[in-house]
């Protein structure tokens, strides 16, 4: 039996123990679409998220991660409440359909009307009369009158240019343009003010042409939860989170499962779940009605679980596990964990994932929460694990196994990672290297990436003669040196 058992273990991969083959290819790196899903409903126009830990992820992060495309989850390891300011503060950053507008009445002062436009910082009001728009006055309209007797109705711009509440964005950016307007109020079907969008605002949308936005053109974010916090889970989708993420470090837990069946049902968000390194789980994930998996036990640059627990399943391998089984179902797989260089993104992908979910790599950009400092004159920031002593034991983490109620077992370490400048410049790097890659192969989409591609095992010294060898390197291009610890 115990010898069966052994002869029974499966062979498994992970990112150093294969390589991509390269194919015919039509496909210039350029044009690689790397577009993808995170899960059933969040579309990314790149497959990269950034994960929910206490060094990764905070409002700065997410704002930077979806306006290059990605997502960015929010950790959970403080209060609900701080939790939710971070969400509500991603879903502020850019709005592009205004929805609590301030408005005026014609019999208003131009005085009161200038008064509320300083203070409000705002450069133009929506005239109500009855609650209906019969006009705007704008900043440029008031200017030059000295008048204190006037009124907003003496001013204002009478054949106000509105559109329907529900109008697309291009649309709205048309009639700006074609009327040389600065801002388009939204009326519903009673003529009442319900929005109010700004060439402002559409600028700052152009700036960001691949962000990650919801429907009225706010940034997408993720929220991670503790897997039995239904109430979180409530509060962070009123906050506006886009998707919930289950945060835990083994989801293929049967209290975890009917837990996840109650936070489901009062979630109409996305609901991600993991970590899970099984196909097995993954159906049981999936008849539970989940979004999304999120896969990796013991991969992470900071994890010591594999050490510690004994237990766990090299990356690739667990990916592609998972992925046989949910994409079957249509269901998004995220490979969380390990991932070091552009490499690994393009192996992951190739194995079945939708997308892969970083630390170590954005740990040490500028938008990170962790701590900067200096080491032998170069410049660090702090990144430890969820399960690390340091982060059990300053909030509110219950990641990892505690036995008892002061006592745990860490699972992860405290370490720090080279800067690494802006969020932007790692991300452009890493789809450089993505798209370099589905050039080699030949694979024009994210989907060609995952199910026309093959695989070499190599062995270790295909893995030396793959790093730079037998030379003294004097230059490292960015894109690997700026993955050398
Ligand atoms: P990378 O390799 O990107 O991995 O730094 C990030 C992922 O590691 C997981 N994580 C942990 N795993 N102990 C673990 O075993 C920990 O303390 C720990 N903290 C984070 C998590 O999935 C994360 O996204």
């Amino acid at each position: 039996m115990f010898e069966d058992k052994l002869q029974r273990a499966k062979e498994s991969f992970t990112f150093d123990d294969v390589l991509l083959v390269p194919s015919r290819t039509s496909v210039e790196p350029k044009n690689a679409d790397v577009s993808t899903k995170f899960s059933r409903n969040i579309k990314l126009k790149i497959p990269i998220i950034s994960s929910p830990m206490d060094t990764v992820t905070e409002v700065e992060m997410a704002i930077a991660m979806a306006r290059s495309g990605g997502l960015g989850i929010v950790h959970r390891n403080l209060t609900a409440n701080s939790q939710m300011n971070m969400v509500a503060a991603v879903k502020r950053a850019e709005s592009l359909k205004i929805r609590n507008v301030l408005t005026v009445e014609p019999a208003t002062s131009i005085k009161d009307a200038r008064t509320l436009m300083q203070e409000k910082h705002v450069a133009g009001l929506p005239v109500i009369s009855s609650g209906k728009l019969i006009g705007i006055v704008t900043k440029r309209d008031i200017a030059l009158v000295d008048d204190s007797k006037k009124k907003v109705e003496d001013v204002m711009v009478r054949d106000v240019i509105y559109a329907r509440e529900n109008i697309s964005m291009d649309e709205a950016q048309q009639i700006l343009y074609e009327n040389r307007i600065e801002k388009l109020p939204l009326v519903d079907n009673s003529g009442r003010v319900v929005g109010l969008i700004t060439a402002k605002d559409i600028v700052t949308r152009q700036k960001f042409p691949d962000a990650s936005r919801d429907e009225e053109g706010k940034l997408l974010v993720g929220a991670a939860i503790g897997p039995f916090d239904v109430e979180r889970a409530k509060i962070l989708e009123k906050a506006g989170a886009d998707v919930i993420v289950i945060d835990t470090a083994h989801c293929d837990n049967q209290n975890v499962l009917d837990s996840i069946k109650k936070i489901r049902k009062e979630l109409s968000v996305d609901l991600v779940a993991g970590n899970i390194a099984t196909g097995k789980a993954a159906q049981d994930l999936i008849s539970l009605d989940v979004d999304g998996l999120r896969v990796g036990i013991g991969p992470g640059s900071i994890c010591t679980t594999r050490i510690i627990a004994g237990v766990g399943v090299p990356q690739l391998t667990a990916i592609s596990e998972v992925a046989e089984v949910a994409s079957k179902h249509g269901i998004p797989v995220v490979g969380d964990g390990g991932v070091r260089f552009s490499g690994d993104i393009v192996k992951a992908i190739a194995a079945g994932a939708d997308s892969v979910m970083l630390g170590s790599l954005l740990a040490g950009t500028e938008e990170s929460p962790g701590m900067e400092m200096i080491l032998n004159g170069r410049k660090y920031k702090s990144y430890r694990g969820m399960g690390s002593i340091g982060a059990i034991q300053s909030g509110l983490s219950d990641r990892y196994a505690k036995l008892g109620s002061s006592k745990f077992v860490a699972e992860g370490v405290e370490a720090a990672v080279p800067f690494r400048g802006k969020v932007e410049e790692v991300l452009f790097q890493l789809i450089g290297g993505l798209k370099s890659g589905m050039g080699y192969v030949g694979a024009k989409d994210i989907t060609a990436l995952k199910t026309e591609t093959s695989f070499v095992r190599i062995s270790p010294n295909g893995l030396k003669e793959s790093h730079p060898h037998d030379i003294k390197i004097m230059i490292e291009p960015p894109n690997y040196q700026l993955f050398q610890i």
